[in-house]
């Protein structure tokens, strides 16, 4: 296989390493911004250098950014180039135009290290599906989240603090929005669902409460019930309509989720026939993700030209499932006394309610309430 790859960066350099001195990929060409000697004889500035060279046979996207990453890839497959790519938002956002792209051009479309980063997930969806019908996908699917979470139960510590050192450790960004308050998870559960029930969900719609306003007392409340508090994502179907959510979530302290550690990843699915199956690993970092881009590059040269998911119809979100909260607000609030079935310290715990309902309110009451915080009960 003859690799051009569009990006140099932390996963771009892993992608070259893991290539260099195998005799079945060769990376031939790197469109790159800037001077770098190590590549240089192979360098260029000029994606139509790429493009119009007839011996490349596949694209390899790891520049990140939706644009001009999705005028690149749509060009490469225009010009019946494979594509392997890592950017998440580029397939979150134009999973199905590439995909017919690729079709009708006669090549492959694959992305696997765009979800769980080195965690080889939805290969495995994929091959999930061609044997069994799955039910419900989802789990840890945020390392920096986990990280965060997981030192506030083993080295208890207020939660700007443990922002601050997952920071240092280069696991959160300088804004960590996206990490904290669930959009990155939420980008990966609706790809993720969308594979699972071949359904096109509407992202912006997946309620979705971060750990923004988690503090050490509520850490050892939870501790002191035999629970730990962690960031979970899930989407279930419901018939024709798929349940997801995304919420810190209380687990027994025996579950398996309860002892991922550090920035790993959990992520599972569960079928008819098989049950569950979870995966564990690094869902970021230079070689783990640099390892599934090349795994993507092996299997097309092993003949995989298949799509993750060939039907997709879009999808209602359903407001399907309830279970126990914990609340913890400094205001009172008349639909919230009249859930209150418990207290918990400085928290109080309600009856069964939708996710949908809660995390709406929840997010309502943040403008009367900025330090609110709630978790689900599994
Ligand atoms: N920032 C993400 C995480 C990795 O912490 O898991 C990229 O999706």
């Amino acid at each position: 296989m003859n690799i051009a790859l569009l990006g140099f960066g932390v996963v771009g350099g892993g992608i070259y390493e893991l290539a260099k001195g195998r005799t079945d990929l060769t990376v031939s060409r790197v469109l790159v911004r800037r001077d770098i000697p190590e590549i240089a004889s192979i360098a260029t500035r000029d994606f139509n250098d790429i493009l119009n060279d007839s011996t490349i046979d596949t694209v390899v996207e790891v520049m990140g950014g939706l644009h001009p990453a999705y005028e690149y890839v749509s060009a490469a497959l225009q010009a019946k180039k494979n594509v392997v790519t890592a950017n998440k938002a580029l397939i979150a956002a134009y999973y199905t135009e590439l995909t017919a792209l690729a079709k009708e051009n006669g090549v492959a479309l694959r992305c696997t290290a765009a979800i769980g980063g080195g965690i080889p997930w939805l290969h495995n969806l994929e091959r999930c599906k061609r044997l069994d019908t799955i039910t419900e996908v989802g789990g840890i699917m945020n390392g920096t989240t986990n990280f965060i979470m997981d030192a506030m139960h083993t080295s208890p510590a207020s939660f700007p603090v443990i922002l601050k050192k997952a920071q240092e450790l280069g696991y959160a960004e300088a804004d960590p929005s996206a990490d904290i308050d669930g959009d990155d998870i939420r980008r990966k559960l609706a790809i993720s669902a969308n594979i699972a029930f071949d359904a096109v969900l509407d992202e912006e719609s997946i309620p979705t409460f971060g750990i923004r306003t988690v503090t050490d007392g509520d850490i050892a409340t939870f501790q002191s019930h035999g629970f730990v508090c962690k960031m979970l994502a899930t989407a279930q179907k419901c018939g024709e309509t798929v349940c997801a959510f995304i919420e810190p979530t209380l687990v027994d302290a025996h579950d398996l989720e309860a002892s991922v550690p550090a920035n790993y990843n959990l992520i599972s699915y569960t079928a008819e026939k098989i049950g569950r199956q979870s995966f564990f690993g690094q869902g970021a970092g230079r070689f783990p993700t640099a390892s599934n881009v090349v795994q993507d590059c092996l299997d097309i040269i092993g003949g995989q030209t298949s799509f993750y998911t060939e039907d997709m119809a879009p999808a209602e979100l359903e407001d399907a499932v309830a279970h126990p909260y914990y609340v913890r607000t400094a205001c009172t609030d008349r639909w919230l006394e009249s859930i209150t079935v418990d207290c918990w310290d400085s928290g109080v715990i309600t009856s069964a309610i939708s996710s949908h309902e809660m995390i709406r309110w929840a997010k309502r009451h943040l403008s009367k309430d900025p330090t609110c915080f709630i978790a689900g009960i599994r």
